[in-house]
């Protein structure tokens, strides 16, 4: 059913990425594999780590400045902060609450959302109702993640840790008084089905493993390293992307050709041409920065958008719509108009 009434808009986009540029041919020197082998199967080039002193609370927060900036807008004017991540700053509590303290943000209620790497755009959804439902006026939305320092960066390892890279995105919503003001959200879809949930995973350290979560044994055995039935992945990546990308679009009554820039997670360049494919969407409508950045979960949808941002490929009145597919398994998408 289409929506009706309040609606809720994206008025800043920012990103934050480390320093540190890690090329492919550096990780070569550590594992059993190649540029070749990444560009080809992935299209990624290179993607950036973090250094000592850094953090996602730090990453997030960089994104964050960007974002409120481009608002016109400060901390103290958020009336919420949700934090998609994967990887945790720490067990607990969540990384919004070091990136509260980095932003000094009063009172502000914070929270961590874990929907990997659709968790942007599950957070972005819950900004929009909250805003929607009149409970708030200014939602702070993140998606931060540094994999770099969970990976097994071996030839054990390679098949994922030559993917991910570290990055955050943000975004602020804020409600739409104005119907038709850019950044207008239309729609958004979420799905999740908990089946898959090991296909893609971290088991340990584990609060249902006795009497402790984690052993030297879990360590010695890698089972602390994030494990991935590729082609499993690979195969429903591309079929459920385009089904909920139709069933937003769909909903908000807009047809494929009708929308002017495509957002796919940034998880493998050729899940993204596959789905582009499938629903005859032309190149040059799909932005993608997997090349410099690899796959930075929940991070790499509002990377994405920020950088579309700084680069100008989002015109007033465009369409944009984003969608993502992660672990759980998870998939999502929005459409925006601009
Ligand atoms: O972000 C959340 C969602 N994640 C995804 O959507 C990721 C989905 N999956 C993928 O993107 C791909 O499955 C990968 C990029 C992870 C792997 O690509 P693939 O084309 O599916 O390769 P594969 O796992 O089927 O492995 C093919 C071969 C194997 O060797 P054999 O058995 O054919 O001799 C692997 O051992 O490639 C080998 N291999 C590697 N070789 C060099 C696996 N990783 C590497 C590597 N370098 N890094």
């Amino acid at each position: 059913m289409a929506r009706s009434g309040a609606r809720a808009k994206i008025t800043g986009t920012g990103m934050k990425v480390p320093d540190q540029v890690v090329t492919n041919e550096e990780l070569a020197e550590r594992m059993d594999t190649s540029d070749e082998w990444i560009q080809q199967r992935t299209g990624i080039q290179e993607r950036r780590w973090i250094e000592e002193g850094e953090t996602p609370a730090g990453l997030a927060r960089g994104a964050t400045e960007e974002a409120l900036a481009q608002a016109g807008l400060e901390v103290a004017d958020l009336d919420c902060i949700l934090l998609a991540t994967l990887s945790g700053q720490h067990d607990f509590p969540g990384t919004s609450f070091f990136l509260h303290e980095l932003l000094d943000a009063g009172e502000i209620p914070c929270v961590d959302l874990r929907a990997q790497c659709s968790g942007f755009l599950f957070a972005l959804n819950f900004a929009d109702s909250l805003i929607v439902s009149g409970k708030f006026e200014r939602v702070l939305v993140v998606g931060a993640e540094v994999h770099s320092t969970g990976l097994d960066i071996s030839t054990r390892g390679r098949d994922v840790s030559v993917i991910f890279g570290d990055g955050a995105g943000a975004v602020i919503v804020e409600a739409n008084h104005e119907a038709g003001d850019p950044g207008e959200i239309l729609e958004v879809r979420m799905h999740s089905e908990g089946k898959h949930a090991r296909r893609l995973w971290i088991e340990a350290p584990s609060s249902a493993h006795r009497p402790v979560r984690l052993t030297h044994e879990m360590i010695d055995d890698g089972r602390i390293f994030p494990k991935m039935e590729g082609r499993y992945v690979f195969k429903h990546a591309v079929s459920r992307m385009p089904e909920v990308l139709l069933e937003t679009l769909g909903a908000a009554s807009v047809k494929v050709e009708d929308v002017d820039l495509y957002l796919f997670h940034q998880a493998n360049l050729r899940i993204n041409e596959s789905v582009a494919q499938r629903l005859e969407i032309p190149e040059d409508k799909v932005f993608n920065n997997i090349q410099k950045y690899g796959n930075c979960s929940a991070g790499s949808i509002p990377m994405l958008l920020a950088e579309a941002t700084r680069q100008g490929r989002i015109q007033p009145g465009q369409l944009v719509s984003m969608t993502a597919f992660g672990s759980g398994f998870t998939w999502a998408s929005a459409l925006t108009r601009w």
